[in-house]
């Protein structure tokens, strides 16, 4: 069953990639500005953070399968990365966030209905943190998910790849369903701008996704407050 956080307004989740939140590049300052962020927009509704495991994560599982570690084995490497992650922001982001980070969906939805802010890692083997933030955002009834990542949005083809792929700013939950389809292999690790499990407990909600830059603090406040934004939705 659905759960409304505290009976009162819903909350928003953000899925922080841990490719932005821990790059190497200016993080001392990064965190602290993104840390006062999180407690601004506190003031007005409540926010459910998850935090994936970005480059560490993906070293750790790239060296646990040259080693020949089960996929079960690598998929808690990475949980235990993104679990640092939070750690880290949970700490930066200091009181009323809880400095122990919940490591089950259980206990997150307990935390949630207690503190206006609360950050965690990943739950369980076999999924990703932004998994972990689509399953929270339907069991809290979210008014929206926010996926703060790499790339500026989800765009028709990997920008990386190929400079020149357009950004899409608006789709619906079927024809995303068909670009996660098209693209996601399944295992430990595996990267696409957000993920089946996901997508499925959004579509299920009908909330909406938002996929930002999460570097750009100012972009990334427009789209958690529900106001105009450089990006794509999902709806
Ligand atoms: P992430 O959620 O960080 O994946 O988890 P990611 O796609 O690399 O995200 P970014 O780059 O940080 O945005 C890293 C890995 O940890 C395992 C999976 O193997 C995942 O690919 N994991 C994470 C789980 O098995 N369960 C979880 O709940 C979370």
């Amino acid at each position: 069953m659905p759960e409304r956080a505290g009976g009162g307004v819903p909350p928003v989740v953000l899925s922080m990639g841990g490719s932005v939140l821990v790059t190497g590049d200016e993080d001392e300052r990064f965190l602290p500005d993104l840390a006062a962020l999180i407690r601004k927009v506190s003031s007005e509704f409540p926010l459910v953070i998850t935090t994936g495991g970005g480059r560490v994560a993906r070293d750790y599982i790239r060296l646990g399968r040259a080693l020949g570690l089960t996929e079960t084995e690598l998929d808690e490497l990475g949980i235990d990365v993104s679990r640092l992650n939070a750690r880290l922001l949970a700490a930066v982001i200091g009181p009323p966030c809880p400095s122990h980070p919940p490591t089950s969906l259980a206990e997150a939805v307990r935390e949630a209905h207690r503190s206006r802010i609360v950050v965690l890692g990943g739950t369980e083997p076999g999924h990703t943190t932004d998994g972990v933030a689509g399953l929270l955002a339907e069991r809290l009834r979210a008014q929206r998910l926010v996926n703060a990542t790499r790339v500026p949005g989800l765009f028709e083809r990997d920008p990386r790849k190929d400079p020149s792929a357009k950004r899409i700013d608006r789709l619906d939950y079927a024809g995303f369903r068909k670009m996660i389809e098209a693209s996601v292999a399944g295992t430990a690790g595996q990267q696409f701008v957000f993920d089946r499990l996901g997508l499925e407990s959004l579509a299920r909600g009908k909330i909406p996704l938002r996929i930002v830059q999460g570097r750009d603090l100012s972009n990334l406040e427009r789209a958690l407050r529900g106001e105009d934004f450089a990006g794509t939705e999902i709806r």
